[in-house]
């Protein structure tokens, strides 16, 4: 079945049209299809729910500073799998990780630090209906599972 993940293309990613038009083609590319899309500018109020897991974590400020500081373009991506399967494309968080051992991934040919990583995919089920929620409020992803 076609499973649900939010993705976000960061604002650094976004800022950069050279670098967001190969993100854009290796999400076609690799056969996502994208549910729903927009660019925003993402508040301090949806970072903070957002990232509401990282908020003792010593990178969170940062995190949430560079967040808020331009628009990112953020979809609902389908796919077979999709939520391991972004994240493969992604490769790992950690910049030093995916320039040494997955240059081949978004994050190891255009991440830029462990913070300005690309993008963003959901880590499970749950966190996909979660952050689908908080920036697709009119989605009802329960329907989509359900119609399936
Ligand atoms: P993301 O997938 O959006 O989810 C959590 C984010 O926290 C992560 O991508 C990074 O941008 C950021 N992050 C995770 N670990 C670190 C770290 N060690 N230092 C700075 N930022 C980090």
């Amino acid at each position: 079945y076609l499973q649900l993940t939010l993705a976000i293309l960061k604002p650094h990613v976004v800022k950069s049209p050279f670098v967001l038009q190969k993100i854009r083609d290796l999400i076609i590319d690799n056969n996502f299809k994208v549910v729903r899309s927009r660019r925003t500018t993402i508040s301090h109020e949806e970072a903070e729910l957002f990232y509401k897991e990282h908020k003792d974590k010593f990178f969170y400020n940062r995190l949430l500073t560079f967040m808020c500081s331009g628009p990112s373009d953020i979809y609902i991506l389908a796919h077979h799998d999709a939520i391991a399967k972004w994240r493969q494309l992604m490769g790992p968080t950690k910049v030093y990780q995916a320039q040494y051992n997955a240059q081949d991934t978004i994050r190891g040919m255009f991440g830029l630090s462990d913070t300005r990583n690309a993008t963003h995919g959901s880590d499970s089920t749950e966190s996909a209906k979660r952050e689908i929620m908080i920036f697709f409020k009119d989605f009802n992803i329960n329907k989509w599972y359900s119609s399936e």
